[in-house]
Order: C-alpha cells, then structure tokens, then sequence
C-alpha cells in the first residue's frame, strides 16, 4: 500500500513536472504549431461566400462593394485584359447578402484584374479581415482564379491575430452570377498549419 502511494505521490511529481516545464516552453513561443499533411485534415476549415456588387457606374453607389479601378486595355478588350477592379466585399457563412445591419462575418478587401489575351482569367490578392467576437484578425490570400475550371485553388499565405501565421488553401468555386455586376464565390478555406 505504501509502495502504491509513493509511487503515485512520484509519477504524479513527475506530472506536475511535465505540465510545469511544457507550460514553459508554451510561454517561450507563446503558441503551439499543428501541421497537417493530409490533404483531407486541414488543421482548421471554413466555408465562407464572397459576394462582388460591381459598380454599374450609375445607379447603386449605395449597394456597389466593389469598383472598376482601371480600364482594359486595347490589348484585349472583350476579355478585360488590364482591368483592376478593387473590392471591400462581404463574407457570409450563407450564400445571402447580409440584410439591414446584420454583420458579414468577415470583409474581404483587396483586388482582381484580367490578365488573359484569349479568354476570361483573373488574379486574386485581397484579406479576409475578421472583427467579430468569433475571430479577430486576417488571412491573406493570392492566386491565380482560372475562370475556366470549376474549382481552383489560390493560397492563404498567411493570417495575424486569431489567424497567426496561417497557412493553407483556399478552393473556389462560382456559385452564381447574375448579369455583369453580380457574382458569389464559395470559398472553402484549409489552414494546413495553424499555430494555437
Ligand atoms: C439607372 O437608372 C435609370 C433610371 O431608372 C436607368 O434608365 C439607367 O439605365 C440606370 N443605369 C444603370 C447603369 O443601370
Ligand atoms: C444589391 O445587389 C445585390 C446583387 O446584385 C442584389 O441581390 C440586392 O438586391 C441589392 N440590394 C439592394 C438594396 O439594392
Ligand atoms: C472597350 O470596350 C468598352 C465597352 O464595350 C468601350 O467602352 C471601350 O471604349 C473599349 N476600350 C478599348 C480600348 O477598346
Ligand atoms: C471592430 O469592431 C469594433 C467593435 O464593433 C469596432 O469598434 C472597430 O472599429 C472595428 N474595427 C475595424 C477595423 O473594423
């Protein structure tokens, strides 16, 4: 019995050991990294609706989210090529706008331009800037959005606050567009390496 006892009294030193010394190592780095390497269990995963309101350059300054900030040029003009277009654009968990002051859960604010001769290609940077009681902080995303697959990959290649030095893979797909100033993109964002 008393061998029992000492020797639970010393594995449970040793715990105390562990959890103090792994407490300190948590304290050195502040956060701990997860790395996945399966493609099917990224470290974190959402799917989010990005909704682009072009500026018709007319009548719906109120509802516009984003603008044409360049035209294209003479190189290619029925495919764009050139353009810029610059967007501040709501993120929902829906596929629905948000409505009255219901919050998006995210912004994603940066650009696209066309940069294909032959057909309809874009290219993407922008941030998902989060500022909710969810999530506070961005994920920075850029790539190549080529408009003729159905889905395509661009990369998170990093994030700050709640999204610290994220890494991973975002998949697009379009979900709907309507005439030439609307389109909804679902985006299912992996992170394959999440510090926590
Ligand atoms: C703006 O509204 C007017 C009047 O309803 C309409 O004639 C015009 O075509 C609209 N402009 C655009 C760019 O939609
Ligand atoms: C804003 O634009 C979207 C997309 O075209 C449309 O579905 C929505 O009804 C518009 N909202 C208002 C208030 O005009
Ligand atoms: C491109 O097309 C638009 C709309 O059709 C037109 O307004 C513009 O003048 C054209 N630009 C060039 C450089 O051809
Ligand atoms: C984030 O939300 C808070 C509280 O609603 C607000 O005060 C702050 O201005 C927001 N920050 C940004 C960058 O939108």
């Amino acid at each position: 019995m008393q061998g029992l006892a000492a020797s639970s009294k010393l594995s449970l030193t040793v715990v105390v050991v562990a959890v103090f010394l792994l407490g300190l190592a948590g304290a050195a780095h502040g956060r701990r990294k997860l790395v996945s390497s399966a493609n099917d269990e990224p470290c974190k995963k959402m799917t989010l609706y990005y909704h682009d309101i072009l500026y018709d350059g007319g009548n719906n300054t109120a509802n516009a989210t984003s603008a044409a900030a360049t035209e294209p040029t003479a190189l290619s003009n029925s495919t764009y090529f050139g353009m810029l277009v610059v967007f501040d654009d709501p993120m929902t968990k829906r596929k629905a706008l948000p409505v009255g002051n219901e919050l998006p859960t995210a912004r994603a604010q940066g650009f696209y331009f066309y940069d294909k001769k032959g057909s309809l290609n874009s290219w993407f940077a922008f941030s998902l800037v989060f500022n909710s009681t969810a999530y506070k902080g961005t994920l920075n995303l850029m790539g190549a959005d080529l408009m003729g697959e159905r889905t395509r990959d661009i990369s998170v290649v990093g994030g700050t606050g709640d999204f610290f030095m994220a890494r991973g893979i975002a998949t697009l797909r379009t979900d709907a567009m309507e005439g030439l100033y609307y389109f909804r993109l679902q985006m299912d964002i992996k992170l394959y390496e999440c510090y926590v």
